[in-house]
Parts: C-alpha cells; structure tokens; sequence
C-alpha cells in the first residue's frame, strides 16, 4: 500500500510517499481502505519532533488521526461491523504509533463508527478528531441549558463544533474570533461575537472552552465560573475563583457514533477547506503552518 511517511523529524519536506507492506487486522480489528485522512495541528508537533518526548511511534512513521473509508477485512471476533461498510475512526497516532495517512489502516473496531449518511465519505474526515475534541471538552464543562459560554477560536476546527454542539443543547454562545469571522461565527449558531480583549464581556460568562491560545480570555468568566482549555501550552491561570481544567481528545467509537448521527440530524456541518494527494501532504503542512484556514485539510490517496 502507499503512505505518507516521515523518516525523521524536521519540516514539511521530511514527509514523503512511500510503500510499505499492507497491514492485516489482528483480533477485534477491522481493516479500513481509506477515503481520506485530515491533517491536525497535533500532526505537525508530531513531524517537527514537538511532541517527541510523547511519541512511541519509531520511524519510518505514518503521521494522521482522522480517517474515513470502506471496510475491505475483519479480523476474529469483530462484531460491528461488515465489510463494505463506511467507516470512520480517530485513532491516537502519538501513542499508539497508528497513523491514518496510509491507503490500509487496521484499527479496534471499537475506536471507529458507521460514517454518517448523506455526506460525501471523503468528507466524514474531517470530523473524528475535532468533533470529539469538542464533545469531551464539552462533557468536561458540562454546561446546562441557559448558561452562557465563551468559545475561543470558534471557527475552527474543534471550535466550530464546539459552537454548534453547544447551541444545540440551549447554551448561549460568546465566540471569540478574529474579526473577518464574525458572520461565520454567527451562522455556526454564536450569539454574541467578540473579536478582541475590548469587546469580550468582563466577568459575565459562566464557562470558557479556550482552543485559540488566548488564555487571557478567562476575564471574560464570572467568579467561581468554570473554564476548560485544550491548549497545554496556553492553561489559563486561575482567578476569581474559577476552576480550570485541561482536555486531551481519547479515542471513542461510541463517542463518534453520537457525533455522526448529529451531522446526518443537520446539527453539525462538516467544512472542509481542502483536498491534498499524499504526493501534495508537504503543502497540507505548511497551509495548516501558515494559519488561517477555515475548514479540515483533507489528505487522500
Ligand atoms: N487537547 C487536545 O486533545 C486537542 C485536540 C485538538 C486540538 N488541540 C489544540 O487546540 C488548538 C485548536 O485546534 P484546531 O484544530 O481547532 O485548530 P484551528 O482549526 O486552527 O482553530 C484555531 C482557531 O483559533 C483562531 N485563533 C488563534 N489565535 C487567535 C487569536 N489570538 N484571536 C482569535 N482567534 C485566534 C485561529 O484563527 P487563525 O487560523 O486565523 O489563526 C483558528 O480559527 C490547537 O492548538 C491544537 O493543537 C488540542
């Protein structure tokens, strides 16, 4: 099969497509040939050699969490699912050294879900890592209906659905964005935007969801509010009271059953920015490097 490989840490350049050997599923493990994969922020600490004192992978690697695709081969005892059926899954690439960007992906069966119906498949990748990044810190949160949340970085990828999740569920959204997002922000469902420290209301939110960076965001959280952050770099200190917690995304088929099935009910619209082929995965990097993107890169075969 081919994959996009990375020999060694450093830049875009290092990524390369290459053929390896075709895995085979082991017990509980479906076979997955893919559709498409999605490049993440994660995935360029993973290629720079960031993140290296937590990667278990050895090289040559295959990089990639977000997958979709049709199932061609079951191993023993899997039991959800058949071959032929579409799939999609997120799988911890860091830890288990498992990457997506590769035309056959074995995988547990309990880590993927049925892929929604009535999108493209190739689509359906762009929602695994962020969807459930977003519904974990949400569950984290665990906002009731009527109260108000700020979401930092509310157009993209984890925030945009953390948007929509939310106001879903009766939650007030304050999204703050750059300020060419405003209109976006108010069609994933915001009902407030903010686009600078200014404009943020002072003390008057019950709860922050911080996925842009911008710790200081937590001025905007009432006293003895609750704040989540998925940036480990950026942890809000606490103040006035508020508890902080940091999320880190699992792996979760039933999680990402749930998450499909709002997408086929309208609530969670997958944007997708766009496709690259393994030959182009160098460029997929530097566009996600370079920021600005509204929408998953896609990877494919
Ligand atoms: N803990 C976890 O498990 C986990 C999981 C997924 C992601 N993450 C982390 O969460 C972060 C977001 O991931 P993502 O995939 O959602 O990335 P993304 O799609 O790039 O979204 C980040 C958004 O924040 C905006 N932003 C950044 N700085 C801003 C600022 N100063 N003011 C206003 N907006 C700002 C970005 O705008 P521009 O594009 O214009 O800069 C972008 O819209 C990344 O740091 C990622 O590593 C953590």
């Amino acid at each position: 099969m081919r994959a996009v490989i990375l020999e060694g840490y450093g830049g875009p350049e290092r990524l390369r497509t290459a053929q390896l050997p075709d895995p085979r599923p082991g017990p509980g493990q479906i076979l997955v040939r893919a559709a498409a994969s999605a490049v993440n922020p994660v995935d360029l600490e993973v290629r720079s050699g960031s993140a290296a004192a937590n990667v278990s992978a050895s090289f040559p690697m295959i990089l990639g969490w977000d997958l979709s695709g049709e199932v061609v081969e079951t191993g023993p005892g899997v039991s959800r699912f058949a071959v032929g059926d579409r799939v999609i899954a997120m799988s911890a690439q860091m830890a288990t050294g498992v990457g997506t960007h590769a035309e056959l992906v074995a995988l547990d069966e309990a880590i993927a879900a049925h892929a929604p119906r009535g999108v493209s498949l190739r689509g359906a990748a762009a929602l695994p890592l962020a969807g459930l990044t977003a519904a974990q810190a949400l569950a984290v949160l665990d906002p009731s209906p009527g109260q108000t949340l700020l979401v930092t970085g509310a157009v993209g990828a984890v925030g945009g659905y953390a948007v929509q999740l939310a106001t879903a569920r009766g939650i007030e959204v304050v999204a703050y964005v750059r300020p060419q997002d405003t209109a976006l922000a108010h069609e994933l469902g915001a009902k407030q935007v903010a686009t600078d420290g200014a404009s943020l209301p002072t003390a008057a939110c019950d709860l922050l969801l911080e996925t842009a960076g911008v710790p200081e965001a937590i001025s905007a959280v009432r006293d003895g509010g609750r704040a989540v952050s998925i940036v480990p770099s950026a942890k809000p200190e606490p103040e006035r009271g508020i508890e902080v917690r940091m999320s880190f995304v699992e792996q979760d088929g039933a999680g990402l059953a749930d998450l499909a099935r709002l997408v086929e009910q309208g609530v969670l619209t997958l944007r997708v920015a766009e496709v690259f082929d393994y030959e182009r995965a160098p460029e997929a990097h530097r566009r996600m490097a370079a920021g600005g993107t509204r929408g998953k890169l896609l990877v494919t075969p």
